[in-house]
């Protein structure tokens, strides 16, 4: 893609405001994780949603060959935990130290998120390059009442009724 119109659609795209995931697994190694804000609803019989995961990602393989992973819901106290699944603290074992328990298909539900959803993996497709997962919901639960954690403007933020961060001042 010409490099203007890829600039152009990050630029677009960071004003598309996110809700912030956490897509975890099992694996031989023990858990795994990645922050994931690409996640959507697709459909409600049979009920699918999806997420995509970068082909770059040392987790992608492990996540396209998952028969079972949870989508957890961050909550607004939860931004170390989004950074620390995206990788941005090194740790050995993102799962290090953070209370977690394990769901019906045995993938990681990291305490205090605000819901979780655990699904089977239904299809996955190709998608440049990215690989979009389609996942069956097999439980979804809503735990808590936080707010929940949405990415903005290459920021955390949450909903109202709380100040709003300023508009960013890229607009062309
Ligand atoms: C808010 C936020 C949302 C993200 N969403 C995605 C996503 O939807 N898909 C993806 O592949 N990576 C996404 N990432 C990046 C991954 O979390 C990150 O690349 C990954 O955890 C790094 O793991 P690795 O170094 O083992 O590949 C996101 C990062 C952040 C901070």
């Amino acid at each position: 893609m010409e490099g203007n119109l890829q600039d152009d659609l990050k630029k677009a795209m960071r004003i598309y405001p996110q809700g912030v995931t956490v897509a975890t697994t099992s694996s031989p190694d023990g858990p795994k994780g990645m922050t994931v804000s690409s996640f959507t609803s697709v459909s409600l019989e049979p009920p699918l949603v999806l997420f995509s995961v970068a082909k770059s990602s040392t987790l992608h393989d492990l996540f396209r060959d998952a028969a079972a992973y949870a989508v957890n819901f961050l909550a607004d106290d939860q931004k170390a935990v989004s950074d620390r699944f995206a990788g941005k603290v090194q740790l050995k074992d993102r799962f290090e130290g953070l209370k977690f328990t394990k769901g019906v298909a045995g993938a990681p539900i990291i305490d205090g998120v605000r819901a979780v959803l655990e699904c089977r993996a239904w299809k996955v497709y190709g998608g440049g390059d990215h690989s979009i997962l389609v996942g069956e919901v097999v439980r979804a639960r809503t735990l808590n009442s936080k707010r929940p954690l949405v990415y903005y403007s290459q920021q955390y933020t949450t909903t109202g009724p709380a100040e709003y961060p300023a508009p960013p001042s890229d607009i062309v």
